[in-house]
């Protein structure tokens, strides 16, 4: 199988012979690499469109782990049965529709030992809500590829959060610079003053906005110095 450093990041919090769910699996490669090197025991992967499942299915045939990799047609958790499977990977898609899987099937949801989510934006969502349904945030990295991906790793328990930039930068990564961070936070500079940009070209001059936005460029800034 092709090296898919995205991919085989996401093996890395997986424990050996585990037991997992892939919700937007498309080609099925997290559970079919997952199964190759042992750290998966049995897979289920669920999938809204039938084209994705299709190749799902021949990849499975492909690489001879039809037996250990069930695959499923439908929206988020509901194909998935209450304790299942100990791991829940969401990756690929937006925090917004992360949350939302999560958040629509809460009692599903809960049921997993560990979820491993890598949203592509909107992670402050995604953070707030997992901390707010009392998962505790135990692991966050950044992979530096053709873009930034960011993973984040949350186990059952209370996470205390003390000012509300906590979702914005990360709880691990607030206290951790592993790697990507400085390029993570000047990311989100870059898009700040952007927005900054477009505010003072506009015709009406939103103060406000303005002092809001400086400010939060001042924290993400704070980090970078630390
Ligand atoms: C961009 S792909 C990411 C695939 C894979 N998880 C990865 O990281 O490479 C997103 C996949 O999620 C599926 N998807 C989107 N919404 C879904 C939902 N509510 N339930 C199940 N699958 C969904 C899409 O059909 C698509 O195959």
């Amino acid at each position: 199988m092709k090296t898919n450093l995205r991919i085989d990041k996401v093996l890395e919090f997986i424990p050996t012979e585990s037991t997992v769910a892939d919700i937007g699996c498309d080609h099925g490669y997290v559970l079919i690499k997952g199964v190759i090197e042992g750290k998966i025991s049995q897979g289920v992967g669920v999938d809204v469109s039938k084209g994705p499942l299709q190749q799902a299915i021949s990849n499975l045939e492909e690489y001879k782990v039809q037996e250990k990799i069930e695959i499923r047609l439908g929206d988020g958790l509901k194909p998935i049965n209450e304790g299942e499977c100990d791991i829940c990977v969401i990756g690929g898609m937006g925090g917004r529709l992360i949350t939302n899987i999560l958040e629509d099937n809460l009692e599903k949801s809960r049921s997993f030992k560990r979820l491993i989510l890598q949203p592509m934006n909107s992670e402050r969502i995604l953070r707030k809500f997992l901390i707010n349904n009392e998962w505790t945030i135990i692991e966050e990295e950044i992979l530096i590829l053709d873009r930034l991906y960011l993973y984040i790793v949350a186990e059952k328990g209370n996470m205390k959060v003390d000012n509300d930039f906590i979702y914005d930068i990360g709880p691990i990564l607030s206290t951790k610079n592993s790697g990507g961070r400085d390029k993570y936070i000047q990311e989100k500079i870059s898009k700040l003053q952007h927005i900054l940009l477009n505010i003072n070209k506009g015709k009406e001059n939103d103060e406000h906005k303005v002092n809001e936005i400086e400010k939060l460029i001042e924290k993400w800034r704070s980090y970078l110095e630390n």
